[in-house]
């Protein structure tokens, strides 16, 4: 029978905090040598769990115990230095102590009375983010979670921006007199625009996928003409959406031209910097981000590539009072006195709670300083160079797209093999990679072609990882040639 009838003491806090502190301190500087992916198949973690919960209380040992029995076993680390999947998302430690501190404050910042800190820490956090990436003062920024749901409200915007559409008050169901909205994006762009569209009742339909060019940059005169051709059919042009590194290669659609095309229909401009957004703090990538200062709105994530622990999304954008005509809406109970002097965040967006995750940016931009973020941000460039001179040179890889930054899409191409052939060997190549444990790296489609992506943004990726990732991937190439009798 339990007896507990309020939460755990300062004392025992400590106790259970402090070991909680070494558990993570020990976890991060192992990290090298365990396994960046685990052993297991689904349900194998389900199954160590019981399927009642604890009707008594459990002991503070038990649980933190249940780490390393029930949680470690079934880890992805996105920690590792050797995670160079996806896009990778790296806590930095003074990110994990912000997150540690905002649990413990446990503000919820719908409205500036609820958590002023949190509010005006957000306010500044994301005014110095505006300046380190060179945005003028015309943008203003507020957090989300991720950048799904800050492209989610920059379309929102867009449809709000509308003349005479009324959409907020009447809805877009049933309604005869308004035309076929539409929204465009290159064939490259992330899924989120596409659920964007769906959430916002526009539906896929809406949505135009423009072509590429060879290297999977939006091809602007295909955009304008899509626009052209959707007005003479009476279609609504309303929102396009520039991606500056599309998660398959981190190509860059041509931003300045697409700002000018937009600017001559009226169509509002999103750009997607989820991944490469910080890249914009170095002088000499500038050229990547031209025009960009041209958007309606930007989205960015610190996230992916600043260190700041998942999860935290930015959205800038130039309109402010339309976010808010969009989502504001204010009952008796969350009046306050200062609604006149104060943004309350909840106004602008769909959420009303709130995490206090500024805390985080804060810890990071100033544990690490502009310079410094700027100093590792350029070791990724670097080694991610390294790695794609490796590729060029190698005799049965060949790269698949440029590399802007660092994320590199190759294949191997042993001589020989027809393309369905090469597709097979190559998902072999990356399933056998995977399955040793050492190194975690992930793929997509190009043309056709299965293309293994490896992605330099960890914080704790270093030279000597991506010497040993050569090593794993030359090793299990040589092995794979054999067991394909493609060796001589
Ligand atoms: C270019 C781009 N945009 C948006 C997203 C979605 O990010 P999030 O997981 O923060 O919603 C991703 C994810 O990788 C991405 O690569």
């Amino acid at each position: 029978m339990s007896n507990i009838t309020r939460d755990m003491s300062g004392d025992d806090f400590k106790k259970y905090g402090y070991e909680l502190v070494d558990w993570i301190a020990n976890y991060l500087s192992d990290l090298d040598n365990i396994p960046v992916l685990p052993d297991i198949v689904p349900g194998d973690i389900e199954k160590k769990l019981p399927t009642k919960p604890p009707f008594s209380n459990e002991t503070m040992q038990n649980i933190l115990a249940d780490i390393d029995k029930i949680v470690m076993p079934g880890m992805t680390h996105w920690n590792h230095p050797y995670f160079n999947a996806y896009f990778n998302s790296t806590a930095s430690s003074a990110g994990i102590l912000a997150e540690f501190l905002s649990a413990a404050f446990n503000v919820n910042g719908m409205v500036w009375k609820s958590a002023p800190a949190s509010n005006e820490i957000e306010k500044v956090t994301v005014d110095w983010m505006r300046q380190m990436l060179g945005l003028p003062d015309s943008f203003w920024g507020i957090i989300y979670d991720t950048a799904s749901v800050s492209s989610m409200h920059a379309i929102a915007s867009a449809r709000e921006d509308l003349k005479g559409m009324n959409i907020r008050e009447l809805g877009m169901s049933g309604r005869t007199d308004l035309p076929l909205l539409r929204v465009y994006s290159s064939e490259q762009a992330h899924s989120s625009i596409d659920k964007g569209a769906i959430i916002l009742g526009l539906g896929l339909k809406s949505l135009v996928k423009i072509p590429v060019n060879e290297k999977f940059e939006m091809l602007p005169d295909k955009f304008e003409e899509a626009i052209l051709q959707d007005k003479e059919e009476g279609y609504l042009p309303m929102c396009a959406v520039a991606t500056i590194g599309t998660t398959s290669t981190t190509s860059v659609d041509p931003v300045k031209q697409i700002a000018e095309i937009c600017k001559r229909h009226y169509v509002w401009l999103h750009v997607d910097a989820a991944h490469a957004g910080p890249i914009a703090m170095l002088d000499d990538y500038s050229s990547y981000f031209d025009g960009w200062e041209e958007a309606d709105s930007i989205v960015m994530n610190p996230h992916k590539w600043m260190f700041v622990p998942i999860d935290l999304s930015l959205l800038f954008t130039k309109h402010k009072g339309t976010l808010k005509s969009a989502f504001s809406l204010v009952h008796e109970y969350l009046k306050t006195t200062e609604d006149d002097k104060v943004d309350n965040l909840m106004d602008y967006g769909i959420q009303l709670g709130r995490r206090f995750r500024s805390l985080k940016l804060w810890f990071v931009i100033r544990y690490f300083g502009v310079e410094g973020i700027k100093n590792i941000l350029r070791e990724h460039l670097r080694m991610g160079k390294n790695f794609s001179d490796w590729i060029e040179s190698h005799p049965v890889f060949e790269k698949l797209a440029p590399t802007p930054f660092s994320t590199i899409c190759f294949r191997a191409k042993p001589p020989k093999l027809n393309e369905d052939e090469l597709n097979d060997f190559n998902q072999q190549l990356i399933e056998r990679i995977n399955a040793k444990r050492k190194l975690f790296i992930t793929h997509s489609k190009l043309n056709g072609k299965f293309t293994i992506r490896y992605v330099v943004s960890g914080i704790r990726t270093h030279d000597e990882h991506v010497e040993k990732a050569k090593q794993i991937i030359e090793d299990e190439l040589h092995d794979i040639m054999k067991d394909w009798g493609l060796n001589d």
